[in-house]
């Protein structure tokens, strides 16, 4: 048995003094005083004046705790926690996708920048596969796919993943060597002809079968613009090109992703015109701000979902796993902070058995380090099926989360 994409971001011989002074569980205010870089000068100076603590910059992960959060950035040190908690590196994209519940199977594709981008943009596959098993299993089509983490999910439901589709070529290569999606198509959809194009594939790809679900996770600025057209703003144009799509296949179901900043005060109107628009087309709408440790992940990752549905009123997976430090409890749907729950999922469980020697090439296959010591490296060495690893799932509406909080 072997994996691939266990490489990390090189480091600069500053870089890598930082890498060997920082502590497991540390960050920059490990280093000395006197460190002489310009980076971290910046950011000291940043956090004295209040402009947040920087706690994860410069950050290495500790063995028992969920990372942070897995951004596109994790080939350098300075821009989160990515410092391997006990070999002086970076952590490996393979790594990164184990802390982002994609399996050992899945091969990315690509140089440069674009493995960090399918893996740190990525929905965790295995988060999206408790999001898919809350809605009624049909055809799905994923928009703006990247690398696939919601066609993932909910293929590993039950749903027949007809179309993915996404402009970047790389994400497109990886989706196809993959097998989880019937089809994978390259398409801007920020053109103003996309939608033509979109229902054209999609009508291919359905081959007279309804359309249960239309999945994905547009790239949003989400400025506030009160009173202006947010629909004619260049910035939100792939949030509302996702609209579009809704009215034109007209699904059962709609799940879109995105970050919380959309639900920031000052900063709502787009999630706001988004919920009113889908409102007025006959959807039964919620949002929600999942954490993904709840669900088994073992990374701090917080993504604001929208749910829409003709067929039921919009219902969520309750978390199974202790949820850390939620900023609005409200918006997590089923926390009722009862912490009998499981911890999280942490670092050492999720990527203990990966070698601390990567590989000098994504695609040179490198063997375990030892055989797996948690269910979670069972399951992503495919040992176990997603439902074997996440426990029976109970399901929420929001109407029952405010009856919750209503008590509480
Ligand atoms: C946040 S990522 C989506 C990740 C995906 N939902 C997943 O779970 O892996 C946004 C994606 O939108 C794609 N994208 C950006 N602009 C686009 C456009 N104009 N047309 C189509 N796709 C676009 C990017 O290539 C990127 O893969």
């Amino acid at each position: 048995m072997s994996v691939f994409d266990h490489t990390p971001g090189r480091l600069s011989a500053l870089d890598a003094e930082v890498v060997r002074l920082v502590r497991p569980g540390g960050n920059w205010r490990d280093l000395p005083a006197d460190f002489d870089s310009r980076r971290v000068e910046q950011i000291r100076r940043s956090a004295a004046a209040g402009d947040g603590s920087r706690s994860t910059y410069y950050g290495k992960l500790a063995l028992d705790r969920p990372s942070y959060t897995v951004s596109t950035y994790f080939n350098r040190p300075g821009n989160g926690c990515y410092i391997h908690p006990t070999a002086e590196r970076l952590i490996t994209v393979r790594e990164a996708a184990r802390l982002q519940g994609f399996p050992d199977a899945f091969r990315f594709t690509g140089r440069g920048r674009s493995r960090y981008l399918q893996v740190g943009n990525a929905v965790p596959p295995l988060l999206a596969y408790q999001l898919a098993r809350s809605l009624t299993a049909g055809c799905v089509i994923d928009l703006f796919a990247g690398a696939g983490g919601l066609s993932h999910g909910f293929a590993w439901a039950g749903n027949d993943v007809v179309l993915s589709v996404d402009n970047d070529p790389m994400c497109i290569d990886a989706l196809r060597g993959d097998g989880h999606v019937a089809a994978a198509e390259r398409l801007d959809l920020g053109d103003p002809d996309a939608t033509e194009a979109l229902v054209r594939l999609a009508r291919e790809a359905l081959g007279g079968r309804p359309l249960a679900t239309l999945v994905g996770g547009p790239p949003c600025q989400g400025f506030s613009t009160a009173g202006k057209n947010l629909a004619a703003d260049p910035r939100n144009r792939l949030v509302f090109a996702f609209l579009e799509a809704v009215e034109a296949l007209e699904p059962a179901c709609v799940l879109m992703e995105n970050v919380p900043a959309l639900m920031w005060k000052g900063r709502r109107t787009v999630l706001d015109e988004l919920t009113r628009r889908l409102g007025a087309l006959g959807y039964e709408v919620d949002v929600a701000i999942l954490h993904a440790e709840g669900y088994g992940l073992p990374q701090l990752r917080r993504r604001l979902f929208i749910q829409g549905r003709r067929d039921d009123v919009p219902a969520w997976p309750a978390p199974h796993r202790q949820v850390v430090g939620p900023a609005q409890p409200g918006s997590q749907p089923g926390w009722d902070g009862n912490d009998l729950r499981p911890r999280p999922v942490d670092v050492e469980e999720a990527i203990s058995d990966l070698p601390a020697t990567p590989a000098s090439d994504p695609d040179e296959a490198v063997g375990y380090a030892r055989s797996s010591m948690s269910a979670y490296q069972q399951w992503a060495r495919g040992e176990l099926i997603a439902g074997d690893l996440i426990p029976e799932l109970a399901f929420v509406t929001r109407a029952a989360q405010l009856r919750l909080e209503a008590v509480a």
